[in-house]
């Protein structure tokens, strides 16, 4: 039986794959599953496009993945929330959300705040990097108030100007990112200018206040300690996020099947 998984590049993927037995229940079982990465991972990197190629293999034996990998954790048939920051969230992303959260408890910050600042880069854990407030407020929209969403939309552009009254510098870490001559371009300045005339600018402000201080290496925040506030916060639908037929709910089935090639 050759039953495996294989990306764009070819290598098998065998991190995680369970036993034989095990691989029966997984969808597609005897076959190998061809990985076509997304188009928008090679774009503009030099990496050969691998698509014709990949589609010239394909045989009866060799078919293009659908369904849970078994290289992943597989997810509850209805996952919650926190299910996606076990299950598919790097771990970088993973600890940064915590770490924000964590700080704006501790700070005493209403719940409000904590809450967004627990999904401010939520599109990062793994979905999409690039405009990623963006992203993430969409994600959300569907189970938290109108306040966090637009918070969450607008911190991607507040990062990127300092608020002295607040104590808000330029971000050190934006001038090793992007080079000191770095300028945001115009939509997001004009956003800046947008957030800062809302009336929910503070909400948005406060979300870069503890982002800066969530870097912390050695610092980790069980999830638990935010269970009563995503609890008040975040209408997890009944049917599992992914399956409630909201606006987002196919952002989250692509979390759960990264990989699918349709
Ligand atoms: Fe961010
Ligand atoms: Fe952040």
């Amino acid at each position: 039986m050759d039953d495996k998984a294989t990306r764009g590049d070819d290598r098998a993927v065998s991190e995680g794959t369970p036993s034989g037995g095990e691989l029966s229940s997984f969808p597609q079982a005897g076959r190998e599953r061809m990985i076509l990465p997304q188009p928008i991972n090679a774009l503009g990197t030099g990496a050969p496009n691998v698509e014709k190629a990949m589609l010239e293999r394909m045989s009866p034996q060799r078919v293009f993945m659908m369904g849970d990998n078994p290289a992943l954790q597989r997810m509850p048939k209805a996952p919650k929330l926190l299910d996606f920051f076990r299950l598919r969230f790097n771990e970088i992303t993973f600890r940064h959300l915590l770490q924000s959260a964590k700080s704006a408890l501790d700070a005493g910050q209403d719940e409000k705040i904590v809450i967004a600042c627990l999904l401010h880069d939520i599109s990062n854990g793994a979905l999409l990097r690039t405009e990623h407030g963006y992203w993430s407020a969409q994600v959300v929209a569907p189970y938290v108030s109108e306040e966090v969403a637009w918070a969450i939309r607008h911190h991607q552009a507040l990062r990127y100007f300092a608020d002295e009254s607040v104590g808000f510098k330029y971000p050190d870490a934006y001038n090793q990112f992007f080079g000191p001559d770095y300028e945001p371009p115009e939509y997001i300045q004009q956003a800046h200018r947008e957030a800062r005339a809302h009336r929910w600018y503070m909400t948005s402000r406060l979300i870069t206040i503890y982002d800066t201080y969530s870097f912390q290496e050695g610092w980790s925040v069980d999830p638990e300690v935010l269970t009563d506030v995503i609890g008040r916060n975040f209408k997890q639908p009944k049917e599992g996020l992914g399956f409630d037929g909201s606006p987002s709910a196919h952002m989250w089935r692509t979390m759960i099947w990264p990989n699918n090639f349709l």
